[in-house]
């Protein structure tokens, strides 16, 4: 029986070439474990919208390279492109892709419709729709690549939900097919842009200024507000 099955997957494999092929067996256990436990998104989402984050935070998110105030700018910006690469790393995970390649010169030119539908494998396909930014670009005016890789670092610690929440969700798509092909490929970046929303939509309110001040008053002294 288990010959007969690896049979037809070599064979499935090469009817799909330049399809990824499903790794059900490493994909499929993994589910089931993660899907039983009491892993609850909307939770998690209300502790990060509910978090007082500090300007020491924002010290520590940033490498401690700047004080304060710059510190709180630069950490803003930070955080969102330090979401966004998380979530490009654990969609490039979930795919079977190589991992994210340092950052290149900015291309400012979308790819179009034929660029799309002559590229050749469906690993190209995916890097002309993978969700992309200026600021992850050696074009950054603003930080280095470095930099990101701090904030990465610190969003993992402080707020390992978010990795899992775009694991998790990436993943219920994935087992959801059995190949992934061009239509797989838009599903998984739709639900890419789905979590970036809820994630980021958390930290707005984490960063409202108001509840900021009320929240911080009572969990931490004077010396964490300005
Ligand atoms: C920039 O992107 C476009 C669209 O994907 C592509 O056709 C072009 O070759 C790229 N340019 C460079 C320099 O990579």
């Amino acid at each position: 029986m288990l010959a007969i099955f690896f049979v037809c997957f070599c064979l499935g494999t090469n009817v799909y070439a330049g399809v990824i092929a499903t790794t059900s067996t490493t994909i499929g256990p993994v589910d089931t474990t993660t899907t039983s436990d009491s892993f609850d998104e909307d939770a998690e989402l209300k502790k990060i919208a509910e978090t007082c984050f500090t300007y020491t935070n924002y010290e520590e998110l940033s490498g401690y390279t700047v004080r304060r105030f710059y510190a709180l700018d630069l950490g803003r910006f930070l955080i969102r492109e330090s979401v966004e690469a998380i979530g490009v790393i654990e969609l490039r995970t979930m795919l079977n892709l190589e991992p994210t390649p340092p950052w290149k010169p900015w291309n400012n030119t979308d790819p179009s419709e034929s660029d799309l539908e002559s590229a050749a494998t469906i690993q190209a396909y995916y890097e002309l729709k993978e969700p992309r930014s200026n600021a992850r670009s050696l074009d950054n005016k603003f930080f280095y690549e470095h930099n990101k890789a701090t904030g990465v670092a610190y969003l993992d610690k402080r707020f390992p939900a978010i990795r899992e929440i775009f694991r998790r969700r990436f993943e219920k798509v994935r087992v959801s097919m059995e190949l992934v092909d061009r239509k797989g490929i838009d599903r998984m970046i739709e639900t890419y842009y789905k979590v970036y929303g809820s994630v980021m939509d958390a930290i707005a309110k984490m960063q409202d200024w108001k509840k900021y001040r009320m929240r911080c008053l009572d969990s931490c002294n004077l010396y964490c507000i300005v």
